[in-house]
């Protein structure tokens, strides 16, 4: 007799009907999440739709007001979430939301690095060395804090799911991208290396690279006319499936994976 939830990282017979077809409701019952930048846009929607999956959500942001809408709307819609209200570049403050989230739920099956910012300048612009280490403390060094600080909860739990976001700008170029693309680009290596540093203990590790998206980074019209064969952003809800994808048992074999989901941008120029 199989247990359910299967651990995370086994693939789950209970989760597919007589034909093998994933089951698309309930995709991670039972499952414990943490979500980081959650207060709004992609991180928001992945939360929502977590949650309706039947995941019980943490949602860290350092927006107060909207991290607390996000876990009203989702405890309206019946779900389970609470917002931790976390800076994830202060080691401290994640240490607290980590180990709170722990008592909460007994348990952390998925981590959601999303948390991020799109700052860009050009090098001339760039105030020394602050600029480029903020965008870095944010981009990588909290996934890197976060991935350490949650792994051992996952390790207990025999198995999770890590998701990372990254983004088309870690492996195309554009002027003003020297250290948001390179941030992005370390975060798809990182991913690589904790998924075949954990491989054995059922702990995957994926990472999905967004191009325009329509949230609070969202680019000008006319950049999405010229460089996006689809004519339009993504919407945060688009973002948050391939995320619930690598989260779920769905995806049991595939770790150390990107996804890229840019209508488009990245098969070349749009003429
Ligand atoms: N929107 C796009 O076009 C796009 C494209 C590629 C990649 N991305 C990536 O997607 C991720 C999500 O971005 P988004 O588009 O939803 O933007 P967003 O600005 O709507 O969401 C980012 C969230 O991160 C939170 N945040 C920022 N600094 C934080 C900190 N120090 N601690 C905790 N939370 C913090 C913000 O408050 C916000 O809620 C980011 O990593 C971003 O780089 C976005």
């Amino acid at each position: 007799m199989s247990s359910y939830p299967a651990p995370m990282g086994v693939f789950d017979p209970e989760m597919h009907d007589l034909e093998g077809d994933v089951i698309l409701s309930g995709r991670l019952e039972g499952k414990a999440a943490i979500v980081t930048g959650a207060a709004g846009g992609i991180g928001r929607a992945v939360a929502k739709l977590f949650s309706r999956e039947g995941a019980r959500v943490a949602i860290l942001d350092i927006q107060e007001e909207s991290g607390a809408a996000t876990e009203s709307e989702i405890k309206a819609d019946g779900g389970v979430a609470m917002f931790i209200k976390t800076d994830v570049t202060r080691l401290q403050e994640i240490e607290t939301a980590v180990s709170k989230t722990a008592s909460a739920y007994g348990a952390i099956d998925i981590l959601v690095n999303n948390a991020g910012t799109g700052k860009f300048f050009s090098l001339h612009e760039m105030d020394d060395e602050k600029d480029y280490d903020s965008v870095f403390d944010l981009n990588i060094k909290s996934y890197f804090r976060m991935c350490k600080l949650v792994i051992p909860h996952m390790l207990k739990n025999n198995g999770g799911a890590i998701v990372n976001t990254a983004s088309v700008g870690g492996v195309t170029a554009m002027p003003g991208m020297s250290t948001y693309g390179a941030s992005k680009a370390a975060v798809i290596e990182f991913t690589k290396s904790v998924a075949v540093e954990y491989a054995t203990s059922n702990i995957r590790c994926n990472v999905i690279l967004p191009g325009p998206t329509d949230t609070a980074m969202a680019a000008p019209q006319e950049f999405i006319d010229s460089m996006v064969p689809m004519k339009r952003m993504g919407r945060p809800e688009e973002l948050a499936e391939a995320v619930l994808f690598f989260a779920s048992e769905a995806c049991a074999f595939c770790t150390g994976a990107s996804l890229v989901i840019d209508g488009g941008l990245t098969c070349g120029p749009c003429f």
